[in-house]
């Protein structure tokens, strides 16, 4: 296994004593550990132990490392995220969001797993507070270990032990692996709308944001993939830890594309692709006629970049498509997409509906997939990222 970037959350609970354990456990394994603890963590457990231990400096105070902006950084860069001890506080403070300290500031600033190992008093567990946010986190894809029945704090024992240290590492390195299931992999993501000039002021564009192309650069990233985004007039900053190329127009995109192809496992074409280009772009800005009160312009076609590169492929490239379509109803879409997916011959064609105020600029989406034969193997709906995740999961089922 490779080395993993594990970040240890520490929260306020006698189990915290236990957390030297699981942090020993995770770096005599090679993994790179940084611990967050919370300040009332460091109550029961002493800072010099946990960054000996770690062998990395310990975050718990939010205006420290502020130029490296590392409320944030230190999160973004975990490939895993473990709570041990999970206390209720802390449980309730993930599942409502908050980030009144380092430890949660990390936790929202991430798109890593998480794992949450609870420690509290079996009241405590098993109060209807508690139970809604373990449910609330769980409905996020949030991973709990434990806790386990057995003697607590006091003299009571009882459901609230946390689990043992190395059920926890195994815990985490399952949740870790199991979600960098595209390592290996590489994935050319393209995003955006193309833009084609008339002068040197105006150009003949598509509404595209590119929101949903960056959000599958994201979601292939976090999984593990090498990523390569090629941006068309992003109006959302692409994603760390992806490798960025920026093009405007459909002449540009084709050639950077047709030369990323060839290393690619998965190509994704989201991006909104001009058809037409100004047969001529105009040297100066087009002035106002005097003498008519219409203007015409001549377009010529563009290539068509999907079918370039479903043309040439190689080996066994997953190629999918994407179309958006204004139609207002389920089956004309579908019956669209159809005829579509036929005449690209792209592996799967994700079918979405785009209108005067549907799709492009909206942080969600609703998307039918279907294969190469027309049929439909699923759907998606949700924020764009959850889209893309979806996305990824049916166009890689089968490999
Ligand atoms: N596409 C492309 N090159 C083009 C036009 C589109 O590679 N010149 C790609 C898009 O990136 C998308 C898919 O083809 O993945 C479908 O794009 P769309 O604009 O819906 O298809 P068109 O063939 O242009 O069909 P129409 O505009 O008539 O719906």
């Amino acid at each position: 296994m490779t080395a993993l970037n594990v970040v240890v959350g520490i929260s306020g609970g006698i189990a915290a004593y236990k957390a030297v354990s699981v942090i020993r456990e995770l770096v005599l394994a090679g993994h790179d550990v940084h611990v967050v603890a919370t300040s009332n963590a460091l109550k029961f457990v002493g800072l010099p132990t946990l960054e000996a231990i770690s062998r990395n400096p310990v975050h718990t105070d939010l205006y420290e490392g502020v130029d490296e902006v590392r409320h944030v950084s230190v999160g973004q860069a975990a490939d895993v995220i473990v709570v041990a001890p999970a206390t209720a506080n802390t449980i309730a403070k993930i599942a409502t969001g908050q980030a009144s300290d380092f430890l949660g500031n990390t936790i929202l600033a991430s798109t890593a797993p998480v794992v949450l190992a609870p420690a509290m008093h079996t009241e405590m567990w098993q109060n209807p507070a508690t139970v809604a946010n373990v449910e609330t986190l769980r409905s996020r894809g949030i991973r709990f270990v434990g806790p386990e029945s057995g003697q607590l704090t006091g003299s009571d024992s009882g459901l609230g032990r946390m689990s043992e240290p190395s059920d926890i590492v195994a815990a985490v390195l399952d949740v870790a692996v199991a979600s960098r299931d595209l390592a290996g992999r590489s994935v050319l993501v393209t995003a955006g709308g193309t833009r084609e000039p008339l002068d040197p002021v105006r150009f003949i564009g598509n509404r595209s944001s590119g929101k949903q192309g960056v959000a599958l650069a994201t979601a292939a990233a976090a999984r593990g993939a090498s990523v390569t985004l090629i941006g068309a007039n992003l109006e959302v900053a692409p994603p760390a830890g992806v490798r960025f190329i920026e093009v405007g127009t459909t002449l540009e995109l084709q050639s950077i594309v047709n030369a990323e192809a060839v290393t690619a496992d998965l190509i994704v074409m989201a991006a909104a692709v001009a058809d037409y280009r100004p047969a001529e772009t105009a040297q100066s800005k087009i002035k106002k006629r005097s003498d008519s009160s219409t203007l015409e312009l001549r377009l010529e076609e563009n290539p068509d970049i999907l079918r370039g590169v479903v043309a040439a492929r190689s080996g066994d490239q997953v190629i999918v498509g994407f179309a958006a379509e204004t139609e207002p109803d389920d089956a004309a879409l579908l019956e669209l997409g159809r005829a579509k997916v036929t005449r690209k011959g792209c592996d799967y064609l994700v079918v979405n509906r785009v209108g005067w105020t549907e799709g492009f600029a909206s942080d969600r989406n609703t998307v039918i997939v279907i294969n190469t034969a027309g049929d439909r193997v699923g759907e998606a709906s949700g924020s764009k990222l959850s889209v893309a995740h979806r996305i990824l999961d049916l166009v890689f089922a089968a490999r």
